[in-house]
C-alpha cells in the first residue's frame, strides 16, 4: 500500500509545496485535506513559478489526479482565479476532483475574518484574512454550505434560510454588515455550482478506491504542526489540524492508510502572525535568515518572522505527526553564517524543558537552550555543483549540522532541498515509494 504524507514540521512555509512536487514524480494522486486558501505552496518548474493555494501541487504534473478533500474549506472565487492561471499555463483541470462535502468559505467569512481580528487587537492572531476561522467555526456549529448543496437549489436555499439571518446578527454585533442580500449570494452560490460540477464526487471513495488497487497516493499537508489547532502555540494557530490526524477526517481514509510520513523541516525557523516564537531573533542573523532566505509569505506578502533551529518543535512534531523521514529544505540559506545555534531545550522558570508545552503562557516564559555548531561557506554549496556531486560534496560543517539534527530527533533525512526547482534537491531515499 504505498502511500505518503507531506506534512510541515514548524510554522508552515517549510517548503511543503517543492517537496510535494518532486515526490509526485513516482504518484498517481495528490490528496489536500485540510485549510484553504490560506496555504502558499511555490512550485518551480524551469522558468515557471507557481503560487497554489487551494489546489494539490499534483495538478502541475500531467496524468496525477489532483483531489480536494472533504477537510478543506474552499473559497470558490480563488479556485476559479487558480483555475484560469493553470489553463493560462495551457494545463487542464481535467484532473481535478472535489468532495462534495467541503465546506465553502463564503464572502461573509472573510469579512468576519477582518472583523473579529479587529475586535481582538492588540491580542490578535495575525490571520490571514482569507475567511478559514470563521469558515471552521460555521462547520463545527453545524452552519456551513457544503460544495455539494451547490448542486441542489431547493437545498441551498433552504440553508441560506436558516444561517442568513444568523450571520447578519453576527455582523451586526461586530459593528458591520453583510456585503450581499440572501438572494444574490444564492444566485453566485449556484453559479460556482456549475463551474465546479464536473469536479465534485464523493471523493473519499475515489481514494480509498485508489488505494485498494495500489496506487501511489501522496496527501498533502498544509500549514505547519505548530499551527495545528489541538497541537500548536494555541490560540495562534490556524483552525484545521495540520498534523497527520488530519488526513483521515480530512480525506476520508482510515489511519492504516497513511504508511509513510515525511515531516518537511527548514534548516531554521520562520513564522508569520502573532503568538510566541522562543528562538526568534531580532538581530543582524535574523535579517540575513529573511533576506538571504526570501523570507516573505506566498499568501499575504507579510514579512515572516525567522530564528535558530527549534528541536523541541522538531521533535514534537516527529512525536505527533509519526514522521519517518525528514526533508530539510533551505539549508543554502545558512551559509556565510560563523556559527550556528539550535535549540535543544527550553528554560522555563529555571526548569529545562524537552517538551513542547500546552501552556502558552508557560510557552512564553521559556529561553532557549542552544548548542552551537561551526557554519560553512556559502561558496561551498553552490547548489549546481552539490546536486551534481550529491551528498559526500557537502561541506564538512554543514554534514555536521545534519547529523546533529538526525541524532536529536531520531529521524532520518532522506530529501535535501537547495533552492526551489525540482533539480535542486539531494534524493538520500534508498528506495522510492
Ligand atoms: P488563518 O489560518 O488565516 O486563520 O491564520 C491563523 C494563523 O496561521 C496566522 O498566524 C497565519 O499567519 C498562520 N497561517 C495560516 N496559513 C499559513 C501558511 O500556509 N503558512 C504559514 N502560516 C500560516
Amino acid at each position: 500500500m504505498p502511500t505518503l504524507a507531506v506534512i510541515g514540521s514548524q510554522w508552515g512555509d517549510e517548503g511543503k509545496g517543492k517537496i510535494t512536487d518532486y515526490l509526485a514524480e513516482d504518484a498517481d494522486l495528490v490528496v489536500r485535506c485540510q485549510g484553504g486558501a490560506n496555504a502558499g505552496h511555490t512550485i518551480k518548474v524551469g522558468n515557471e513559478v507557481f503560487a497554489l493555494h487551494l489546489l494539490p501541487s499534483g495538478i502541475i504534473r500531467e496524468n496525477v489526479l489532483s483531489v480536494i478533500g472533504n477537510g478543506l474549506v474552499i473559497d470558490c472565487e480563488e479556485l476559479r482565479s487558480e483555475l484560469d492561471m493553470l489553463r493560462r499555463t495551457g494545463r487542464t483541470a481535467d484532473m481535478l476532483r472535489i468532495s462534495d462535502r467541503a465546506n465553502v468559505v463564503l464572502p461573509y467569512h472573510r469579512l468576519l475574518d477582518g472583523a473579529e481580528e479587529r475586535a481582538r487587537g492588540a491580542k490578535g492572531v495575525g490571520t490571514t484574512g482569507r475567511g478559514i476561522g470563521p469558515c471552521y467555526a460555521d462547520k463545527v456549529a453545524r452552519a456551513g454550505i457544503r460544495m455539494g448543496d451547490l448542486l441542489d437549489e431547493v437545498y441551498l436555499w433552504e440553508r441560506l434560510d436558516t444561517i442568513y439571518p444568523q450571520k447578519e446578527k453576527f455582523a451586526q454585533s461586530l459593528g458591520i454588515r453583510l456585503e450581499q442580500e440572501k438572494a444574490s449570494l444564492l444566485r453566485t452560490l449556484l453559479e460556482y455550482g456549475n463551474l465546479f460540477r464536473p469536479y465534485i464526487t464523493d471523493t473519499s471513495v475515489l481514494v480509498n478506491d485508489a488505494i485498494r488497487d495500489g496506487k501511489k497516493v501522496l496527501f498533502e499537508g498544509a500549514q505547519g504542526t505548530m499551527l495545528d489547532i489541538d497541537y500548536g502555540t494555541y490560540p495562534y494557530v490556524t483552525s484545521s489540524n495540520c498534523t497527520s490526524s488530519g488526513i483521515c477526517t480530512g480525506a476520508g481514509v482510515p489511519p492504516s492508510a497513511v504508511q509513510e510520513v515525511v515531516g518537511v523541516t527548514k534548516a531554521y525557523t520562520t513564522r508569520v502572525g502573532a503568538g510566541p516564537f522562543v528562538t526568534e531573533l531580532h538581530d543582524a542573523v535574523g535579517l540575513h535568515l529573511q533576506n538571504v532566505g526570501g523570507e516573505f509569505g506566498t499568501t499575504t506578502g507579510r514579512p515572516r518572522r525567522c530564528g535558530w533551529l527549534d528541536m523541541v518543535v522538531v521533535r514534537h512534531a516527529v512525536r505527533l505527526n509519526g514522521v519517518t523521514s525528514m526533508a530539510m529544505t533551505k539549508l543554502d540559506v545558512l551559509g556565510d553564517l560563523p556559527s550556528l545555534k539550535v535549540c535543544v531545550a527550553y528554560d522555563i522558570d529555571g526548569q529545562v524543558v524537552s517538551e513542547f508545552p500546552g501552556s502558552i503562557s508557560r510557552l512564553s516564559r521559556a529561553k532557549p537552550i542552544y548548542e552551537e555548531l561551526d557554519g560553512w561557506a556559502a561558496a561551498s554549496c553552490r547548489s549546481a555543483d552539490i546536486v551534481r556531486k550529491g551528498y559526500a560534496a557537502l561541506p564538512k560543517n554543514m554534514r555536521k549540522y545534519l547529523d546533529f539534527i538526525t541524532t536529536n530527533s531520531g529521524v532520518p533525512i532522506g530529501i535535501i532541498s537547495f533552492g526551489k526547482g525540482r533539480e535542486e534537491t539531494i534524493d538520500l531515499r534508498r528506495r522510492k515509494w
